[in-house]
């Protein structure tokens, strides 16, 4: 793969910046501690993409909680989804309020394939946070209780987000598209 499909990160359009990610990563964390006030929570971070936002979100908790991981790779190396999707194993979520943190819902597929599988979990509780949420007509209904942002279909990156696994480091979200 050349590198000239690599422009530098500080080249490309910003369109979240830092500075509001972790304000409305602060606004989301205040929600969920009201929420589970009194619910033992278990964070579901969906590897690779939600791992910066995980880290972030669950320093605005004032409640404890649980982090557990779980990987699923679809995209490999493209910007569309090639609808093949590999989960890894899950942790034991038995009885458990169990909230998926996911990076940005886009056609939906992963997000319907973790929760087919949580939902024969027998779990207390099942919801969805997910910092971005792409603005597009979808077969797939999902309907995170969480949404950072709502933004335009454009393929974006950083705060933890990739292309071809560059990109996740940048601290502010922006365009490559
Ligand atoms: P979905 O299965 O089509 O909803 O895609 C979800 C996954 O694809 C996310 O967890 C991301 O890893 C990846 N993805 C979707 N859109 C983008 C994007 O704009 N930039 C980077 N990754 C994306
Ligand atoms: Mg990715």
């Amino acid at each position: 793969m050349s590198e000239t499909e690599f422009p530098p990160s500080n080249t490309l359009p910003v369109l979240i910046d830092a500075d509001r990610i972790r304000k409305r990563v602060e606004e989301l964390g205040r929600k969920i501690s009201e929420d589970y006030k009194n619910q033992p929570l278990v964070l579901l971070v969906v590897l690779k993409g939600s791992f910066l936002f995980c880290a972030d979100l669950a320093r605005q908790l004032s409640i404890p909680c649980r982090i557990e991981f779980i990987r699923a790779s679809s995209y490999k190396d493209a910007k569309v989804s090639s609808g093949h999707l590999q989960l890894s194993e899950l942790p034991d979520l038995r009885h458990a309020n169990v909230l998926v943190v996911e990076d940005i819902l886009d056609s939906g597929l992963t997000l319907q394939k973790i929760l087919e599988h949580l939902r024969s979990e027998n779990l207390a509780s099942l919801e969805v946070c997910t910092l971005l949420a792409k603005q597009i007509p979808r077969d797939i209904q999902i309907e995170p209780k969480y949404i950072g942002f709502e933004i335009p279909n454009r393929f974006v990156v950083g705060y933890g987000l990739d292309y071809a696994e560059r990109y996740r480091e940048v601290p502010d979200i922006r365009c490559l598209d």
